[in-house]
């Protein structure tokens, strides 16, 4: 029942005798009634009559005492209407007894991909990612509700260059001792722990950087470490998301890594279709119109001089397959604020490489951050990573 449609209805025939013709009724929501009706000035003039006597003269041949505890002429000649307790009873009651409270599914349902949450492996989940995670959920319901097709990416971060500390980390500790490590919900001191032994020890440093090339290059064992750290941090996410009461689960896990055989022909379009500059040894695109503080062209990295691709390659990649393989024609980003300029980026240059053409869009669902009491960001990183 459309409150609004029910009082023009009954309007329109009163406005009819008295203007001699068909009016709209121009009834809407009001800050004095519930609703106002303001159709009786429009006609003044043509009428030779003032607003005040429209309204009454309509006013006078209405009736809407079933609906409306008041109805009266009010100002230089608006209707307000204020509506009765048991009509409003009669309409909830009405909507509960609906099953989908009278909200209709989409004429027009699409594959929509929510991607949200996106916690790192090995790393505690921080204030942003709780965010993303509650309002992401929250949009993926409503989408979900209209009759959309939802495809929930939980975009872990798991997979590039901090991998090869974190599992020489875990050597270290043991399989059966960093198990337990990540396991009881510390895992920031554990991130903190290898980070440490990274900064501090070159021998470290020098077999994490090997370490990389071996998970990089398929090593089953390395992979197999790897999996492990991956496996324990989503036990520990899909605890918070429990307890958090959202509809992820563990098949909704779209990390990082599930792109990276997806790399190498994505960088590979972009070059061919001529979009790829070298700067200072690295892969970029330069997407027109986008410019740093100074004015100067920013870059979106693709690949960078040391060969390997990072979260912009990844995200790109992301796009390519969520609109072509997937064909999701809506894509959302539930992603803190200080991301802002990597989906510009991302969004940007996934346009010109025609993969973010209509009806595909996307848009970036930003928040903003939770300072700690002494201002400083709550989430770990420069970019909120
Ligand atoms: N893991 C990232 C972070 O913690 C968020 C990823 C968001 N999603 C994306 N497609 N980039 O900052």
């Amino acid at each position: 029942m459309d409150l609004e449609k029910l009082l023009a209805d009954r309007l329109a025939p009163a406005f009819a005798t008295v203007a001699g013709g068909p009016v709209d009724p121009a009834v809407r929501r009001s800050q004095r009634a519930d609703f106002q009706c303001d159709a009786a000035l429009a006609l003044a003039r043509r009428l030779g009559r003032s607003p005040r006597e429209i309204a009454a003269a309509v006013l006078d041949r209405v009736a809407v005492d079933d609906l409306c505890s008041s109805a009266e002429v009010s100002g230089p000649g608006f209707i307000n209407l204020t509506v009765a307790d048991k009509t409003l009873g009669a309409l909830v009651s009405a909507l509960a007894a609906d099953p989908r409270l009278g909200v209709p599914r989409s004429a027009d349902p699409e594959t929509v991909v929510v991607d949200y949450s996106a916690p790192n492996v090995a790393k505690e989940m921080h204030v942003g990612h709780l965010r993303s995670t509650v309002i992401g959920d929250a949009a993926a319901r409503l989408l979900d509700w209209l009759g959309h097709r939802v495809v929930r990416a939980n975009h872990l971060g798991d997979w590039g260059t901090s991998f090869g500390m974190l599992i020489e980390h875990l050597l270290d500790l043991g399989e059966a001792e960093a198990a337990a490590n990540l396991s009881v919900g510390d895992l920031d001191s554990f991130y903190k722990a290898a980070r440490v032994k990274f900064d501090a020890d070159e021998a470290f440093r020098e077999r994490a950087r090997l370490r990389v090339v071996a998970l990089q290059g398929g090593d089953e064992r390395t992979l197999r470490l790897w999996r492990l750290l991956v496996a324990q941090s989503e036990r520990y996410f899909l605890a918070v998301y429990d307890l958090l009461d959202v509809t992820l689960t563990g098949r909704d896990f779209q990390g990082e890594s599930r792109y990276n055989d997806l790399l190498g022909p994505t960088m590979d379009e972009l070059d061919q279709l001529g979009l790829v500059r070298r700067s200072d040894g690295a892969a970029c695109v330069f997407p027109p119109g986008v410019t740093g503080r100074d004015g100067e062209p920013l870059p979106l990295i693709v690949r960078k001089s040391d060969g390997g691709y990072g979260y912009p390659a990844t995200d790109l990649a992301a796009v390519r397959h969520r609109a072509g393989e997937l064909g999701a024609t809506r894509l959302l980003y539930v992603v803190g604020l200080p991301q802002r300029r990597h989906f510009e980026m991302v969004f940007a240059v996934a346009g010109l490489a025609g993969w973010l053409r209509p009806p595909v869009r996307a848009e970036h669902v930003g928040f903003g951050s939770i300072l700690s009491p002494t201002g400083g960001c709550c989430a770990a990183g420069a970019a909120g990573r």
